[in-house]
């Protein structure tokens, strides 16, 4: 073949390789071992054909080596084009997360407190059987400090069963006058159902201070229950028993569903149980060496669960830890 034929051929040959295997090929036709050329360079006799022949080599090759770039270029290209990233495009919405409905009410609680001078007193979940029971002259044969209602790690450490094991704490390493809120998890040998579960969040208010009377405490739990449920809310006591308060109540309070005028939630009767409370038995004062004739103290402790139903009209207790985000962010 005349070399110029030859020349146009290879050339055109690579110009419309379209690949990088295809254009392997061409290579291997026109400039391979068995090639025209490679042969033609071999029979060479003459020098000026020979100069001839290897500048068309040198054309061919620089015209592969280009072809190869321009293929590999456009190979990029097109895997961005694939896979290219649109900076400008809007990003997938995060949705915005809140706060659990309990800690919401815990927060709450805490804040009216607060606002009347108390403090929030962090309180331990693993307490000894003393800060649970015997400092809060609560009898060894006490039903409530029964291994079947009570989980003990050993024999003188229990989890917490209620937040009054936080008094004792909180007395122990302070000198009165004091007025604190104790929140905290509770745990007690229940069977999970709509209104029962073995752990659980209480709070604890715990004011001592000189001349506290049982006034003073339903002066707190008004004030405290018309801040949370509304201003029209009335509070009434009710004598009751408990271990570490003389003398002991149980609390109620109107209705905040039907006002007072009966409902499924108030059982018909306007009133809504709340909690238990008292005044601190001056033996509890003792045992943890405070003077009980200079000294007088109220306390009570409320479920916050409770508050958290009572006020969402909630039926189940189990919604709170099935974190079942659809319940969860209603609230
Ligand atoms: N600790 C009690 C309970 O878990 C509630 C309670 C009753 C707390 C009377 C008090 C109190 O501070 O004075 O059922």
């Amino acid at each position: 073949m005349e070399p110029q034929v030859l020349e146009r051929e290879a050339q055109s040959a690579i110009e419309g390789a379209s690949t990088a295997a295809e254009l392997d090929d061409v290579r291997v036709r026109y400039l391979g071992r068995k090639s025209e050329l490679k042969q033609a360079l071999r029979a060479v006799r003459d020098r000026e054909t020979g100069m001839a022949l290897n500048a068309l080599r040198e054309r061919l090759e620089k015209a592969i080596t280009t072809r190869r770039r321009e293929l590999e270029e456009a190979e990029l290209e097109q895997l961005f084009a694939q896979e290219g990233l649109d900076v400008t495009l809007p990003g997938d919405p995060i949705p915005r997360g809140r706060l659990h409905l309990l800690t919401q009410i815990r927060r709450e609680i805490e804040d009216i407190f607060v606002g009347l001078g108390y403090e929030v007193w962090d309180g331990d979940e693993v307490t000894a059987v003393w800060h649970s029971f015997d400092a809060l002259t609560t009898d060894p044969g006490h039903p409530s400090r029964s291994p079947s209602d009570t989980f003990y790690l050993d024999d003188d450490t229990v989890l917490r069963p209620h937040t009054s094991s936080d008094q004792i704490r909180a007395m122990e390493s302070r000198q009165p006058p004091l007025y604190l809120i104790a929140p905290g998890r509770c745990y007690r040998r229940d069977t999970p159902d709509a209104t029962h579960s073995p752990t659980f969040l209480q709070f604890e208010c715990l004011a001592v201070d000189r001349g506290i009377t049982l006034a003073d405490l339903q002066g707190t739990v008004l004030h405290f229950f018309r801040a949370l449920f509304g201003p029209e809310r009335e509070v009434r006591m009710r004598t009751s028993f408990f271990p570490f308060t003389e003398p002991s109540v149980e609390f109620d309070v109107t209705c905040f569903l039907c006002g007072g005028t009966g409902c499924a939630v108030c059982k018909h009767s306007g009133w809504i149980e709340m909690g238990g409370a008292g005044v601190v038995d001056p033996g509890v004062f003792e045992n943890i060496g405070y003077d009980p004739e200079e000294w007088s103290g109220f306390a009570f402790g409320l479920g916050i669960e409770r508050i958290a139903m009572l006020r969402h009209g909630l039926p189940d207790l189990r919604a709170f830890w099935e974190n079942d985000l659809r319940v969860l962010a209603q609230f």
